[in-house]
């Protein structure tokens, strides 16, 4: 795989582009967006591809898992994410539910994504099960994005956020529904929480690109949360995780220092505050140029012109 790092875009990157950039072996970097500035940070910086994803749910709106997340909340957060990149793909996250229960349903919650929201494609969870609503969205024109893995919206069922195909069972498993996947017509598939080496021998016998998470070097990309990469968080960051920046001791620093300049009055400063003229502002407050706190300040204890 080239170690090069990806081109920059003019114009915004289609599952084509993305194509594009695996066959000629260039890795794909992919984080996680949720609101208009950071995602049009991320974009300028080169990311070709922009996660909305549900984890959105616990980053950005402190519910407790992915399960709580809505079809409305999905739409809000991918329109911002949308509304501030010009050139990555942005992919939305099908919530739980969303999906799966009816082909109606998902096919108008992944339609909604694209037609409201204006994401470039959706991501949905599940492999051999999921196979056959995969393919269906697809078939609509809808491009879609696999999951498998650490499938968080089954947490519940999976017990707990743990490294998923170790057993020779559970690796079968994970290969089987890889394949499917790609065989429904998924561009890419994220892979969550794997074993390095079974990750990049799934990666070595499919043809589009995996998207590791927790999965290892061997990929084809990798995907972030986008605060875990900024270190946003004071509390958990999980170990596939690196921190290039460490974003909460800054805003801390900078929230306090501001809190100690507003109550010591050296904020805001001449530089942050504007003035007028002043022979207006008499005329507003009905006073004369003596009346002004400056003058009568000044004056103090000289008696003015109408006390004599
Ligand atoms: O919602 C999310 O952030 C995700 C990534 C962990 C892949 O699905």
């Amino acid at each position: 795989m080239s170690q090069e790092p990806s081109p920059k875009q003019a114009s915004r990157m289609t599952i084509a582009s993305i194509a594009k950039l695996y066959q000629q072996g260039h890795r794909i970097a992919m984080l996680t967006a949720y609101d208009y500035p950071t995602a049009r940070t991320l974009d300028e910086a080169g990311i070709p591809m922009l996660l909305v994803g549900d984890s959105l749910g616990q980053v950005m709106l402190g519910y407790d898992s992915t399960v709580r997340v809505t079809m409305t909340e999905m739409l809000h957060h991918t329109k911002a994410v949308v509304r501030g990149t010009s050139r990555a793909l942005v992919v939305a996250d099908m919530p739980f539910l969303s999906y799966g229960v009816t082909p109606e349903a998902s096919l108008e919650n992944a339609g909604a994504l694209l037609s409201e929201g204006g994401a470039g494609a959706v991501k949905l969870e599940g492999g051999e099960r999921s196979a056959k609503t995969i393919e269906a969205i697809v078939r609509a024109g809808i491009p879609v994005m696999g999951h498998i893995g650490l499938t968080p919206q089954s947490i519940h069922q999976l017990g707990g956020h743990r490294v998923q195909g170790k057993t020779r069972e559970a690796g079968r498993q994970l290969l089987t529904d890889a394949l499917a996947v790609q065989q429904a017509g998924a561009f890419a598939v994220v892979l969550e929480l794997v074993p390095e080496q079974l990750a990049t021998a799934i990666t070595e016998r499919l043809h589009i690109p995996t998207i590791g998470i927790g999965a290892g070097a061997g990929c084809s990309g990798q995907v972030q949360v986008v605060t875990d990469v900024l270190g946003m968080s004071a509390e958990f960051t999980p170990k596939h995780a690196r921190h290039y920046a460490e974003l909460y001791a800054i805003i801390k620093a900078a929230a306090e220092t501001y809190r100690d300049d507003v109550a010591s009055g050296a904020f805001p400063g001449p530089a942050e505050s504007t003035r007028m003229d002043e022979a207006t502002l008499d005329g507003i407050l009905g006073r004369t140029a003596l009346d002004r706190p400056e003058m009568v300040e000044a004056s103090r204890g000289i008696p003015l012109d109408r006390d004599l």
